[in-house]
């Protein structure tokens, strides 16, 4: 089988080496088509602070389950579309014992501090499989991953039903929050952007008003689409500091904004705003179990991502794609790599 090493930043290797049977516990997967997310681009850049190289990228995937381990209790059937969670957690530390496996002291994430699902075969602990169903497209099975975070993070912010909501930033991650939002309830959701593309993605998508930021304040933007009614309720998934600023600045008073946004410098926030408005700032750090299995059905259901999807590449043009996006960005959004059937 084929894998995909990147060596160093920009340098991605094509090793020919032979797929091995899956370890006690573990099942290996056909793999048929890896989403590349920001991510995975910060570790093209050489620009992910904790992605040591050399390493087999990949972490948003669907596959089939090409065969079983010895050891295995209920596995899926032989031929099964799946897809896998990719956290190795250590079950020991305070956060673990807490049943919050998805802030480990000592996670690991495959595809960046162990090796993805960038290979045709590939093996990990039953325990990690996620069932698709079995009219589920590849993209849809390499969409559960992003929609899981959108999930989690509309979790870590309770009931939204009723709710006015914004969402900063409106690339993938931004986009499928406000779609979840919508589902959840939310009453009116505004999304924000600089790329005009994007926020029209997000139009099609359902959003109910999106907003060039470069163009109009956040502040004039969300009365003329909340009046009176204001927003208690913000995700900042653009991860730069001028969008949490300006969340900060305009959130009702006892608002909660969830931050979902990496960023790349830490941002200056105006803590005595966020004292004496009494507002919340909560992180969101990727997903629990019941987040994937939600993220399943909504995206059989609910979620539009036929928008979302840019361009595909085969397997051996991954170095292409990456250069795709470098020239693409603001006009495009989630890029495919195809694996061969
Ligand atoms: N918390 C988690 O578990 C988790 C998981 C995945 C991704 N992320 C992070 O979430 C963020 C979003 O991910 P993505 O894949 O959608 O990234 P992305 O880079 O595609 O999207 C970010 C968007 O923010 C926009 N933006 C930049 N400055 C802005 C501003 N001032 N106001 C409004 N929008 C602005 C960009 O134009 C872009 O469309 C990233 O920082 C990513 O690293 C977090
Ligand atoms: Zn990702
Ligand atoms: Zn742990």
């Amino acid at each position: 089988m084929k894998q995909a090493v990147m060596e160093k930043p920009g340098n991605i290797r094509f090793d020919e080496v032979s797929a091995t049977p899956p370890g006690a516990g573990e099942v290996r997967i056909h793999v048929r088509q890896i989403g590349i997310c920001g991510s995975d681009i910060h570790v093209w850049h050489g620009s992910h602070p904790f992605t040591p190289y050399p390493v087999i990228q990949g972490h948003e995937f669907m596959g089939v389950v090409d065969a079983i381990g010895p050891g295995v209790e209920n596995a899926p059937p032989l031929g099964s579309k799946v897809t896998a969670q990719p956290q190795i957690v250590c079950g020991h530390c305070n956060p673990c014992k807490k049943g919050r496996f998805n802030i480990c002291e000592n996670l690991k994430v495959r595809g960046f501090q162990a090796d993805g699902c960038g290979r045709e075969y590939y093996n990990i602990p039953a325990e990690r499989l996620v069932l698709l169903p079995d009219d589920f497209s590849a993209d849809q099975g390499a969409f559960v991953e992003p929609v899981a975070v959108a999930v989690h993070s509309c979790n870590r912010a309770g009931d939204l039903s009723g709710r006015n909501v914004v969402v900063l930033g409106a690339g993938t991650i931004g986009n499928l929050i406000a779609q979840v939002a919508k589902v959840r309830g939310a009453a009116k959701v505004l999304i924000t952007d600089l790329s005009d593309f994007r926020l029209d993605v997000a139009r099609k998508c359902g959003v109910d008003v999106a907003v060039n930021t470069a163009r109009e304040s956040l502040e004039q933007a969300t009365t003329a689409a909340f009046g009176d009614g204001g927003f208690d309720l913000a995700f900042e998934a653009a991860g730069v500091e001028a969008s949490l600023g300006s969340a900060v600045k305009v959130i009702e008073k006892g608002g909660m904004i969830l931050i979902v946004g990496v960023y790349g410098k830490p941002p200056v926030v105006d803590m005595g705003v966020v004292g004496e408005h009494e507002i919340v700032l909560a992180g969101s750090m990727m997903y629990w179990r019941d987040d994937w299995v939600e993220a399943v059905s909504l995206l059989a259901s609910s979620i539009s991502i036929a928008p979302l999807v840019s361009r595909h590449f085969p397997f051996a043009e991954w170095t292409e794609a990456y250069r795709f996006i470098d020239s693409n960005g603001a006009s495009s959004m989630k890029v495919m790599v195809d694996l061969p059937a």
